[in-house]
């Protein structure tokens, strides 16, 4: 039987100083850990979350890379500014623009990643002791950046609709926050999305209460049903909303590029905390990207990466009424990348993991996502590494799972 541990925690060497304290504090995400541990063959797996690699447009790709190489040669592979490539920012900016967000390529800065631009604006934003309000449940590695720049985390109820707006106001007056960090649309891990009434309202709560908001979007292109919502930092004057964004959902994770985009005030700190992090992003990627983008393929790619998750979200919704015990709910997202299943008051889907593996399905249980009170008896459920058929299978093999 597997069993589940979490990586250990840093030890001390004896006669050696021991790792800093903001280190030692903040454990390594549990669920990187547990993905290290059921990815093998012939799991069925709804736990790791990875975009379709037969989706890539490996062509695509090589064609840019070699177009950027011939046409640019030494000065793609040169040291580059460190606010990211010009047209790429521009392309990125276009993108806002078109979704309701007047947006200037000189408003984005490009990073490694959406992940290093979580950690850049926790670095510019939050100084040790500050509040940040969190969804809960939320995605775990932007709570490792606020932890270790020193934040102390207050969970924000959520619920169907999103943050729980009511609490959020009265978590506001008591903690006198910094920030609240959201992932508004097709969350990290329930896949819901916040209603533009909803996200009024809490950019209003952020307006009253004097706090930012940080706007973490990676998931918003991916939409297979329903309408687009505006972005939150649509509605609110400049430098209100931060957002992150990227590429590895609509392109492909591997590039790493994703952006911050902002106003002046909060850009200087992200450009400081950029060139200590890394001075720039990879040179040549951006160029790629940038030309990628020129060439018109993107919309195409991300067109087909959307058809195609869709038939793997259906099937996953149409497989869990028979996989679930009764009693069980779960969310129907628009798009993204997850379900969030909710099994009645008393399963423990921490419990249940073990047993799943041996009949070759895994989910994530959703405890670890919770920064405050966890519910045991949720998971995630992600939809996009399998074709329908496999999905089908493996919602069979989490039935017999879970009948025990
Ligand atoms: C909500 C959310 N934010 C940010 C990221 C980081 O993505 P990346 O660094 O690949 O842009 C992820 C990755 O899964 C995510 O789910």
């Amino acid at each position: 039987m597997t069993t589940l541990q979490p990586t250990p925690a840093p030890t001390t060497v004896p006669g050696l100083p021991p790792l800093a304290a903001r280190v030692r504090a903040v454990p390594s995400s549990v669920i990187r850990d547990l993905l290290a541990l059921i990815e093998r063959p012939g799991v069925i797996s709804f736990a790791g979350g990875l975009p379709a690699p037969e989706l890539f447009d490996v062509e695509g790709a090589r064609a840019s890379f070699d177009a950027v190489l011939a046409e640019a040669g030494p000065r793609a592979l040169q040291y580059s500014p460190t606010e990211g490539n010009r047209a790429l920012r521009d392309a990125v900016a276009a993108r806002y623009t078109e979704r309701g967000l007047p947006t200037d390529g000189a408003d984005v800065v490009i990073t490694t990643g959406s992940q290093q631009g979580l950690n850049l604006l926790a670095t510019a934003l939050v100084d040790p002791g500050d509040v940040v309000l969190v969804e809960s449940p939320s995605y775990l590695a932007a709570l490792q950046c606020f932890a270790l720049a020193g934040a102390k985390l207050v969970a924000v109820p959520s619920g169907e609709d999103g943050v729980d707006v009511e609490a959020l106001a009265a978590l506001a007056d008591r903690w006198a926050p910094k920030l609240l960090y959201t992932v508004p649309t097709f969350q990290n891990p329930t896949g819901r999305t916040l209603d533009l009434a909803n996200r009024q309202a809490v950019v209003a709560v952020a307006e009253r209460h004097g706090f930012r908001v940080l706007e973490d979007d990676p998931y918003a292109e991916l939409r297979y049903s329903g309408e687009p919502v505006l972005p939150m930092a649509a509605l609110t004057g400049p430098g209100r909303v931060v957002s992150t964004g990227s590429f590895s959902k609509i392109l492909a994770p591997g590039l790493r590029l994703g952006w911050v985009r902002t106003d002046p005030s909060v850009r200087a700190g992200v450009v400081v905390a950029k060139q200590a992090a890394d001075l720039h992003t990879s040179t040549v990627d951006q160029a790629a990207a940038a030309h990628y983008l020129a060439a018109g393929r993107l919309d195409a790619a991300v067109d087909r990466t959307r058809q195609e998750y869709r038939r793997r979200r259906d099937a996953l919704l149409a497989g869990l009424p028979a996989a679930l015990p009764p009693g069980s709910r779960w969310t129907t997202p628009d798009g993204g990348m997850f379900v969030w299943a909710t099994l009645p008051e008393g399963w423990d889907t921490t419990a249940l993991l073990p047993r799943a593996l041996e009949h070759d399905v895994a989910f994530v249980p959703g405890a670890p996502f919770f920064p405050g009170d966890p519910q045991p008896s949720t998971m995630r459920l992600s939809f996009t590494t399998y074709g329908p058929d496999a999905i089908a299978e493996g919602t069979r093999r989490l039935a017999a799972a879970l009948a025990g």
